[in-house]
């Protein structure tokens, strides 16, 4: 299929939009630099933290997942049976027991937790850390999926 072009320039820091790439969704979140600085402090709670059995492009950086680390790029299907996580930004959401949680995905489908970089947490039914697709830039503010 053909690539999909996004206009990211409006999105603010914590904000997430979908886009459609392949009939899957594609999850962009915009994160905040406190998030950012969050990520490595989580490694300890997670079950793939640098990525080495899941499904991300060699060119992103492997503790942001990223090419620009203040987006983040990800296939919204969730790796254990593909439901729909739920992007939850706000740091220490009460009810899912994890003291780590500083915000992320949440999949309402069997309780998989992931990170803000998509990497799975330890005690979730997952066990690989949400995909990253091929994607790059053009220019400062159009993502290119695909
Ligand atoms: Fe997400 Fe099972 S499909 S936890």
């Amino acid at each position: 299929g053909a690539p999909v072009k996004a206009d990211i320039g409006k999105l603010e820091p914590g904000q997430m939009v979908i886009v459609e790439w392949r009939g899957k969704p594609v999850y962009v979140v915009r994160r905040t630099e406190e998030q950012l600085a969050g990520l490595a402090e989580l490694d300890q709670y997670l079950k793939d933290p640098d990525s080495a059995g899941s499904d991300q492009p060699a060119y992103v950086d492997t503790a942001s997942r990223a090419i620009r680390p203040e987006y983040f790029v990800m296939v919204g299907l969730c790796t254990h049976l593909g439901c729909a996580p739920k992007h939850i930004p706000e740091v220490g959401v009460p009810d899912l027991g994890g003291k780590a949680w500083l915000g992320g995905f949440f999949c309402p489908c069997h309780g998989s937790r992931f990170d803000l970089a998509g990497r799975v947490y330890q005690g979730s039914p997952a066990s690989t850390n949400l995909v990253v697709p091929p994607y790059s830039y053009e220019g400062d503010s159009v993502l290119v999926i695909g």
